[in-house]
């Protein structure tokens, strides 16, 4: 009968042993002699490899060799108590079948220690490290965690269109999509492209936030969250900045900034802590070999309440600072990176709340103050990141909000249906859009965010 496949990682938790087991994965590394091969297997199950002990007078000394590093194999064999050092279990092999080689000389993972440039160069190949491993075991979880989370305090995961055709951030650096004719699209009267035309019969983007349906849903099941890809078109290449980046959107009716933050809060310390709990090894490995304060600084931002701030008080702080910025800063300019971690990592030595912004440098969707200057945005700033989460209570007020809009020349006809939510029935609420590569970012210590998305899209950079 044929064994079914076990996973590397319950087999090394075993107390089963002299049995009869199947692993199947790829080859890290092959040492030994004439007579014996050790074999180190991953299947990606876990970061650590099971030993196979190859009796080499039992098999094809042909297909004994062509088992190199990279190659995938199956093996059937006994389970037993190590007597080597560095694990408990490994496999005695009884049969080997080679599914696919992977010449020694071509093959691009021969050694470790390949710089982070390098491997982004092998995007497709990358996922067989050690540290791709971990970083994707890594998002996977908090993915789960994320809608664990939310599940079980009564929000509902609401799809919003990836195609729009509104500009949520008004920020207005939007990927087109259109299936005109790029080289001879239809022209109206005046000569320019005539989208009236085109597939949706108006110009569409892809979407930079599903805030604004996210609202829409909020309004009616109270507690909403979207988890989904997003676009933004600005040619930022920095460490910290995806023309593709998943974002995660709550939005809740009745919440107003206070509340805002509560929840900011507790989410972020809930899926650090549950990555603690839940990806020991994977932490330990990147705590190791790239950043040996990981693991303390995710225990610190889990036991340690997070500073909240008015962006005024922020800017007091940094005046009188001593410090010298590259861009100097004065109330009513927007806080750089360099600013913000000045303030969580120099000045606070914690996560920083930031709240109340000028409202010229904000979006149109924030709730006004009374004092006509600021809004109740929130910004979230974490060590090593800056800015992980931005958001804001939301305007309410149908007049004010319509003014705001037309002060900023936002066309009422393009977003009729977002100022009904104003009209009908409206509540106060709030929201937030946590970015998913800063988090994982943080939580796996990774230095570049390129590095914590499987295939990173960054201006000139689409290959994979
Ligand atoms: O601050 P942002 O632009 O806020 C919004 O889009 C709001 N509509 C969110 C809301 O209130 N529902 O973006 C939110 C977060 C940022 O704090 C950052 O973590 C991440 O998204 N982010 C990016 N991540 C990677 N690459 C980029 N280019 C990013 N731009 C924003
Ligand atoms: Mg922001």
């Amino acid at each position: 009968m044929e064994l079914r496949r076990s996973f590397i990682k319950d087999l090394l938790t075993s107390t089963e042993v002299d049995r009869e087991v199947n692993v199947k994965g790829w080859v890290r590394t092959k040492r030994g002699n004439k007579n014996i091969a050790f074999v180190a297997l991953n299947d990606g199950s876990t970061i650590n490899n099971i030993q196979i002990v190859i009796d080499i007078a039992n098999f094809d000394e042909n297909v004994i060799k062509k088992i190199t590093t990279g190659a995938s194999i199956s093996v059937n064999g006994t389970l037993t108590k190590s007597l080597g050092k560095g694990q408990a279990v490994e496999i005695q092999a009884a049969e080997i079948e080679l599914y696919g080689t992977a010449d020694p000389d071509t093959y691009p993972l021969q050694k470790k220690g390949h710089s982070m440039e390098f491997l982004r160069e092998i995007a497709h190949l990358r996922f067989r490290t050690n540290t791709f491993g971990a970083v994707f075991r890594i998002r996977h979880a908090m993915a789960y965690a994320i809608h664990k989370y939310f599940n079980d305090r009564n929000f509902y995961y609401l799809h919003t269109p990836i195609i729009t055709g509104s500009d949520a951030e008004g920020a207005g650096e939007m990927f087109r999509v259109s299936a005109l004719d790029p080289v001879n699209p239809p022209k109206n009267e005046e000569g320019k492209v005539n989208f009236e035309e085109d597939f949706f019969g108006k110009e569409t983007n892809l979407t930079v936030s599903g805030q604004l349906e996210a609202e829409l849903g909020a309004t009616a099941l109270s507690n909403v969250y979207t988890f989904g890809p997003t676009f933004r078109a600005e040619n930022s290449n920095t460490p910290r900045h995806l023309a593709e980046f998943w974002m995660i959107e709550p939005e809740m009716a009745f919440y107003d900034i206070h509340d805002n933050m509560d929840l900011a809060e507790d989410f972020l310390q809930y899926l650090v802590s549950y990555a603690l709990e839940n990806c020991a090894e994977d932490l330990e490995f990147l705590n190791k070999m790239f950043d040996k304060e990981l693991i303390e600084r995710l225990k610190f931002v889990v036991n340690n309440k997070f500073e909240r701030i008015t962006y005024s008080e922020a800017i007091d702080v940094l005046t009188q600072s001593g410090q010298k910025f590259e861009f100097p800063i004065e109330w009513g300019s927007d806080l750089q990176s360099e600013h913000e971690r000045y303030l969580v990592e120099k000045h606070y030595k914690k996560p920083v709340m930031v709240t109340d912004y000028p409202m010229v440098i904000k979006a149109f969707y924030m709730k006004q103050n009374d004092d006509q200057k600021t809004v109740r945005a929130l910004d979230v700033l974490f060590p090593r990141i800056g800015e992980i989460i931005g958001g804001s209570q939301r305007e309410e007020n149908y007049d004010k909000l319509k003014n705001r809009m037309n002060a900023l020349n936002i066309p009422e006809e393009d977003m009729w249906w977002y100022l009904e939510t104003r009209k009908f029935g409206t509540v106060p609420h709030s929201g937030f859009g946590l970015g998913f590569e800063r988090l994982i970012l943080f939580v796996t210590g990774m230095a570049n965010i390129r590095d914590v998305i499987p295939f990173p899209r960054t201006p000139k950079n689409a290959e994979f």
